[in-house]
C-alpha cells in the first residue's frame, strides 16, 4: 500500500503569516526522504493553502508520485495538462467548505466532469474520483471513463466510534465493488494513526492519502519519525 502524503496543512502554516516558512516544496522533499511513496497537493480554487508556484516547484523539483487534487473546471484541467503529474484526484469544492466535505455527486456532476477525465487521460494522467463507498457512485466512475476511485473514509475515520464498524463495512464492500470494475481503489480523508489499521487491511485499497494528522502530529514527534510510524501501521496491518 502506498502512502501519499498530503502537504497542504505545510502551506497553510506559511500563510498564517504570509512569510516564506515552512515551505511545503522543502516538507515534500523531507517526506520522499522519510519514505512516503508519494506526495498530494489539493492547489484549491481561492489557494487558501497550496499555491500555483508550490505545485509548479513541486512538480519540477521533487521526485515523486505526484497526485494533484483538483476540482473539475476549466483552470486546474489546464493545469494539470501543463504539469502532466502522474496522477489527479478529482474532488467537490465548495468555497466555505473547511475542508472537503464529501465525495463527488458523480450522478449530477453535468457534462464537463466526462470531459475533464477524458482531457487527463489523454494526458496520460491517472485519474481518479473521490467518491463515498457506494455501488451505484463506483460503477459511475468507471462509465465515466476514470481509471481509480479514492473512497471517503472521513465518515468512518471521524464519526462516531459505535458506527466505526457499519462504516468500515461500507468501505470494504465498495474496495470489491472497485476490483470488479477493475478500477484502481485508493481511500481518504481523516486518516490517523488508530483510523488506518483497518483500511490497511483491505488488500483492495492499494494508496492511502493522508494530510493534516501527519502535519499536524509532526509538530510534536516529526515528519520523519511520524512518516515511519504510519508506515509501520500499515505494514503491520497489510502482513508484512
Ligand atoms: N483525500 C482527499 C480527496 C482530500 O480532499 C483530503 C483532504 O485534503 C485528503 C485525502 C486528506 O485528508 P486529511 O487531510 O484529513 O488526511
Amino acid at each position: 500500500m502506498r502512502l501519499s502524503v498530503n502537504v497542504d496543512h505545510v502551506a497553510t502554516l506559511r500563510n498564517a503569516r504570509g512569510g516564506h516558512f515552512p515551505c511545503p516544496v522543502e516538507a515534500a522533499k523531507l517526506c520522499m526522504a522519510s519514505g512516503a511513496d508519494g506526495i498530494t497537493v489539493h492547489l484549491r480554487e481561492d489557494r487558501r493553502h497550496i499555491r500555483d508556484h508550490d505545485l509548479e516547484r513541486i512538480s519540477a523539483e521533487v521526485p515523486c508520485r505526484l497526485n494533484f487534487e483538483m476540482a473539475a473546471t476549466e483552470e486546474m484541467v489546464a493545469m494539470a495538462e501543463r504539469l502532466r503529474p502522474q496522477a489527479c484526484c478529482i474532488v467537490p469544492e465548495k468555497r466555505a467548505e473547511l475542508t472537503t466535505e464529501g465525495g463527488l455527486d458523480v450522478h449530477n456532476a453535468g457534462p464537463f466532469l466526462a470531459e475533464a477525465i477524458a482531457r487527463l487521460n489523454a494526458a496520460g494522467i491517472e485519474t481518479s474520483l473521490f467518491i463515498e463507498p457506494d455501488a451505484a457512485a463506483i460503477s459511475a466512475a468507471r462509465q465515466l471513463g476514470a481509471q481509480a476511485i479514492e473512497l471517503h473514509t472521513g465518515t468512518y475515520a471521524e464519526g462516531p466510534p459505535h458506527q466505526r464498524a457499519a462504516q468500515l463495512a461500507r468501505i470494504v464492500a465498495a474496495a470489491g465493488v472497485a476490483a470488479s470494475e477493475r478500477l484502481h481503489c485508493h481511500a481518504g480523508h481523516g486518516l490517523t494513526y488508530d483510523t488506518v489499521g483497518p483500511i490497511a487491511a483491505i488488500s483492495g485499497i492499494i494508496e492511502v492519502s493522508i494530510g493534516h494528522f501527519l502535519i499536524s502530529t509532526s509538530v510534536f514527534e516529526g515528519l520523519p519519525a511520524a512518516i515511519a510510524r504510519m508506515k509501520s501501521i500499515i505494514a503491520q496491518n497489510r502482513g508484512g
